[in-house]
């Protein structure tokens, strides 16, 4: 055979060509305490309830959301994130539900603690969307407007009671100017200085949130564009970070993941706390749906999709197949 100019000496296929060899030099490693198991909890049901646009992903009963806190910590995932769906009738202005011990997902922090211990982080949203009857994460003044300084004081009142609950640390996921600060002092004035705060610091005005609307029984007409990020923006996350970092957040969170890749890996390169990235609903339903359909490989493109996020510097992951995943590993 005739030779043809020069043959690589340099060939990186060599370390791809076993199982083994792969395994060994392989850069990122997902491990079951990296995953947290965001949950839904809904009042007055007597059977979970499974999401049309979330197939696999229900809305728990108390009783259910108890087995599945169990079964994710018997899995070895780091935590879960609690979201409570209160009775439609129990919706209000001001978001009532979510200040009120007995409101679900207050409930359900206690359920789930008593079931738990210390050994399952116990995390919980901190929002108003799920309480409010309009469905934005704040109150509204007389022009329909979100008013960021009365939600703050709606935030405050949430932590303490969601701390009171039983939650080791709590989501303020609002996207309100101060939030982390105001939860700080709100939370060290009760006393709850152990409690930690995991600050949805960086949240895109997404599309991909779709099927959350549907997990959480939402009533939101319009769109969260006045306080959730632009999607065009990169530096403002930059910003946000500052703030919240300044004002005491001890864990930062990204959302949504996949989308914004190159947003978690600067965020993660220019902290020195842990980082979260929530790979949220709509990142789950589209795998769900072509692999439904035959489209894609599923259980590749779910390792695929938590690989690629911790990659680009992902501590923790908030997914939805949290234990799925967990036991596969
Ligand atoms: C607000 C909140 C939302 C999600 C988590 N916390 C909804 C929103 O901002 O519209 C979305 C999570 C998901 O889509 O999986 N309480």
């Amino acid at each position: 055979m005739t030779k043809y100019g020069s043959f690589p000496g340099a060939r990186p296929r060599r370390l791809r060509t076993t199982p083994a060899m792969r395994r060994m030099v392989a850069e990122t490693r997902l491990h079951p305490a990296d995953l947290i198991l965001p949950a839904f909890v809904r009042e007055g049901i007597s059977a979970p309830v499974e999401i049309g646009a979330m197939p696999g992903v229900y809305q728990h009963t108390r009783d259910s959301l108890k087995k599945a806190a169990v079964e994710a910590m018997e899995a070895g995932v780091a935590g879960i994130m609690l979201f409570g769906v209160p009775e439609e009738s129990k919706k209000d202005a001001v978001g009532t539900a979510g200040t009120d011990p007995d409101g679900i997902l207050q409930v359900a922090l206690r359920d789930v603690r008593a079931e738990v211990g210390d050994d399952l982080i116990v995390m919980s949203d901190l929002c108003l969307d799920e309480t409010t009857d309009h469905g934005h994460c704040g109150v509204l003044d007389s022009e329909g407007r979100v008013d960021n300084d009365a939600t703050l004081e709606r935030y405050a009142e949430m932590a303490q009671v969601q701390a009171d609950a039983g939650a080791h640390v709590v989501g303020p996921s609002g996207m309100m100017d101060g939030q982390i600060g105001v939860i700080r002092d709100a939370l060290d004035q009760v006393g709850h200085e152990d409690v930690s705060i995991l600050a949805y610091t960086v949240k895109y005005s997404s599309a991909f949130f779709g099927p959350f609307r549907e997990a959480v029984g939402s009533s939101l007409k319009g769109d969260r564009k006045t306080y959730q990020q632009d999607p065009a923006n990169s530096r403002e996350s930059l910003r946000e970070l500052a703030l919240d970092l300044e004002e005491g957040a001890d864990m930062v969170m990204v959302k949504p993941a996949g989308p914004y890749l190159d947003i978690l890996a600067r965020v993660a390169d220019a902290v020195d706390v842990p980082v979260a990235a929530y790979q949220i609903s709509g990142e789950y339903s589209m795998i769900e749906a072509a692999a439904q359909r035959g489209w894609i490989d599923r259980d590749a493109a779910i390792m695929e999709s938590l690989t690629g996020i911790k990659r680009a510097g992902a501590n923790m992951i908030l997914t939805y197949w949290a234990t799925e995943v967990a036991r596969r590993l």
